[in-house]
């Protein structure tokens, strides 16, 4: 059997955008790869379908083995915003207070984090990509070529999820969702595999006093001067 020829195509340019739960990173991340027409990865959601996925199949979060093998089975796609598992379109059933739990509950096993490798690599294509979520720049793309950690302060980040799931005319506690988000932070930055840590060469952008604009455009002016140099 022969290996394929090296590719001599450079690989697709990577933004990184990493940090904390409900720190507004996915919507800063979105309409960062809109601005610069680059694909996006939500890979907080890769998280979140397995723990979907293992709920659905009786599969304890605590499992490591069990899980990881579960997620070796699924198949997931994401196509115009909206993510798919075995054909079903499970975006809104990812959503859920019980989920983004559970994605932090299965996410402390190495044998998951490492099932899911290839297929964020995948998502990086010409002309590029911006990934986010807590372990982009730190494991998944080390050479991105820009690494952004975002984060607010826990208060600040409880009353936009408190706001956010008022919106959605979902049942909302404050102090309920401050308290889980504090659990979650404990979770994942505490964590041995890949834990939620700021990249020696990330550039830190704190959102408690900034617009969801100000923050994106932060970014952009960040990647253009990377691309200066
Ligand atoms: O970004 P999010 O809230 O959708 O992520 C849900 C959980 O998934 C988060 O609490 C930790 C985990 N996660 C992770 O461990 N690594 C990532 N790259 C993204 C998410």
């Amino acid at each position: 059997m022969t290996s394929p020829a090296p590719s001599l195509q450079p690989l697709a340019p990577v933004i990184a955008i990493d940090g904390p739960s409900a720190s507004g990173k996915g919507t800063v991340a979105q309409l960062v790869a809109d601005a610069l027409g680059f694909h996006y990865l939500d890979s907080g959601a890769l998280y979140r379908v397995v723990a979907f996925a293992t709920h659905q199949n009786h599969i304890a979060w605590s499992e490591a083995t069990a899980v990881a093998g579960c997620a070796k089975t699924l198949h997931i796609q994401f196509k115009n915003g909206h993510i798919y598992l075995n054909g079903n379109d499970i975006s809104e059933e990812i959503r859920t207070e019980a989920m983004g739990k559970g994605a932090s509950q299965v996410a402390v096993h190495a044998p998951l984090r490492a099932a899911l490798v290839d297929l964020q690599h995948s998502f990086r294509q010409s002309p590029g990509l911006v990934a986010d979520g807590r372990d982009m720049g730190t494991v998944i793309f080390p050479d991105a070529r820009l690494k952004i950690f975002l984060t607010a302060s826990t208060e600040v980040r409880a009353e936009r999820r408190h706001k956010q799931l008022l919106g959605k005319n979902q049942p909302a506690d404050y102090q309920a969702i401050l308290q889980d988000l504090q659990e979650r932070d404990a979770r994942d930055k505490g964590r041995a595999s890949a834990p939620l840590v700021m990249a020696n060469d990330a550039i830190l952008l704190e959102t408690d006093n900034r617009t969801i604009k100000e923050a994106v455009d932060f970014v952009l002016e960040n990647y253009q001067q990377k691309m200066c140099k």
